[in-house]
């Protein structure tokens, strides 16, 4: 890969999985199961190339909402790697924050989920937020009930910290696969100056040298941040 600027945090809206796996007259369900062998491969792609945290969306609020059957495969799939294979996990020598509304989910999920934090809370260097049952419109309302319960009045730093990413660094970078153009209630408050790269791949088909093609684009964006460079004043 050419010599670049790493973004510091990357997030990723992982989609596509059905539309591949139906294109391959396969079951949507196989789509994820492709999904998260590649977010294995991407994460780990990410931390080895430097960038030290990575975010994932891999289950919106309203993704809960689908037809039962797609649910309970993307729960099984839960189950699978935070449970019998978190070795996976483990491998990717990455501290693993889960983002998102949890009292929603099954029990021994929730539990699961729990657990992988606190087995993965000693690692430093790298960081992994996964997104689960996420939505970035309760998240925000969420935190000014917060700020309300606490009966005072925020400004911009004191607000993000009652967000569920805390005292995490803006995403510098957002990598949305599938072919859509939008945000899907990701990451609203904390996307205001995050550079955006919109990807035809499917999510399982999303490769290594994709990622390094859409971090060589993000290299050269000249990120202002509502300012103006010398030159053109
Ligand atoms: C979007 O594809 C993707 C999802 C709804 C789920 C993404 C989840 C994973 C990759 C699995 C995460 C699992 C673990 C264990 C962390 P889509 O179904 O919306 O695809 P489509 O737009 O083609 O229908």
């Amino acid at each position: 890969m050419k010599k670049v600027k790493l973004p510091a945090h990357i997030a990723f809206i992982m989609d596509g999985n059905g539309r591949w796996a139906r294109r391959r007259f396969r079951p949507r369900g196989y789509g994820h199961k492709m999904g998260v062998q590649n977010m294995f491969k991407v994460c780990a792609h990410c931390f080895h190339l430097g960038i030290r945290i990575v975010t994932v969306y891999a289950l919106s609020s309203e993704n809960l909402k689908r037809p039962k059957e797609e649910v309970d495969e993307l729960f099984d799939l839960f189950r699978t790697y935070f449970s019998r294979k978190k070795e996976k996990m483990f491998e990717l020598n990455a501290k693993i924050n889960i983002l998102g509304d949890l009292t929603a989910l099954p029990e021994d999920i929730r539990q699961m989920l729990i657990g992988i934090m606190e087995d993965t809370r000693g690692i430093t260097g790298n960081l992994l937020n996964i997104c689960v049952n996420y939505g970035a419109r309760s998240e925000i309302v969420r935190a000014v009930n917060a700020a309300v319960s606490y009966g005072r009045f925020v400004d911009e730093n004191s607000f993000k910290n009652l967000l569920t990413t805390g005292g995490l660094p803006d995403p510098d970078f957002i990598v949305r696969t599938g072919g859509e153009v939008r945000l899907s209630n990701f990451l609203l408050y904390q996307a205001a100056y995050s550079e955006l790269y919109f990807s035809h791949k499917m999510w399982p088909e999303f490769s290594r040298r994709d990622l390094e093609r859409a971090i060589e684009a993000y290299s050269a964006r000249d990120r202002r941040f509502g300012n103006v460079r010398e030159e053109n004043l």
